[in-house]
């Protein structure tokens, strides 16, 4: 049994940490696509082609499940994968949906008509291409009515990241909070739609201030994606082990891993 775990880089990491944290004795195959990483400036044929190429390969590792932890490719390839490209017998699943549950206080799969909910000002922070895919604005209204979101395009942010940058990374991030803020001047609520952001959520919680509530998606995949298995302990793969693929170079992104993660990581070549 093991779940593949899908990202253009280091983000989809802050995903797999908390999977592993939640369910210990469950092998992982991550895939870091971080030659081609950021994915959100690429075009959305592009993301489709490179997270098609990641998920199979995670295929090969006994995944049968693979999350993509990645908002980028969940919004700019997942209908297309689930709708056109999958077997019957393999999934593919995305982060928005258990980040906008929480979002909306619902309960995993409730699929009630939308209704009010608490926030009405929602502030979304994201790759260029997450925001320009008007994903999360979609998946959020057939939930809820009345919430205002003002979406912000993080650029830079996920290359500094990625090149292990965080003071410009940092730098970037209260631009894009300040910018974010002069459009929307009270957000009571700030959504990190981006798996990288994690690694800067204390950036984020700082140039927010304390009254907007942050909401990340890492425990909140984590918790859907337990309960996912306990309803379809049938798509755990048949892979025994856990193993860090990259199509960078491993010994660089190992390094990077290993610090965020603030443990031995190990990448192989993809
Ligand atoms: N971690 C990816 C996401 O959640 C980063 C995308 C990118 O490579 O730009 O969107």
């Amino acid at each position: 049994m093991a779940v593949g775990i899908f990202d253009s880089g280091l983000g989809g990491l802050t995903v797999l940490d908390a999977v592993a944290k939640k369910l210990p004795d469950l092998p992982l195959a991550y895939y870091g696509d971080n030659a081609h990483a950021p994915y959100g400036v690429r075009d959305a044929d592009d993301v489709f082609d490179l997270t098609c190429k990641g998920v199979k390969r995670l295929w090969e590792e006994g995944c049968d499940l693979v999350i993509l932890a990645c908002n980028t490719a969940s919004a700019a390839a997942l209908r297309r994968i689930q709708e056109r490209w999958i077997p019957p017998q393999k999934r593919v699943l995305g982060v928005f949906v258990p980040l906008i549950e929480a979002l909306t206080e619902r309960d995993w799969g409730d699929n009630s008509p939308p209704r009010e909910v608490a926030v009405s000002n929602v502030a979304l922070f994201a790759t260029p291409a997450t925001v320009a895919s008007r994903a999360f604005q979609r998946e959020l209204a057939f939930r809820a009515i009345g919430v205002d979101v003002e979406a912000q395009a993080c650029g830079g942010v996920v290359d500094a990241i990625e090149e292990g940058d965080l003071i410009l990374a940092e730098a970037l991030v209260r631009s894009h909070v300040d910018a974010l803020k002069r459009k929307m001047p009270r957000p009571e609520a700030a959504i990190l739609g981006c798996t990288h952001y994690p690694l800067m959520e204390q950036v984020f919680r700082d140039a927010l201030g304390p009254e907007v509530k942050v909401f990340s998606q890492a425990n909140l995949v984590a918790d859907s994606l337990s309960d996912y298995l306990e309803r379809h302990p049938n798509m755990l793969g048949d892979g025994k082990a856990s193993v860090f693929l990259t199509t960078g170079d491993p010994a660089k992104v190992s390094d990077q891993a290993t610090r965020f993660l603030r443990r031995k990581v190990e990448f192989r070549p993809a």
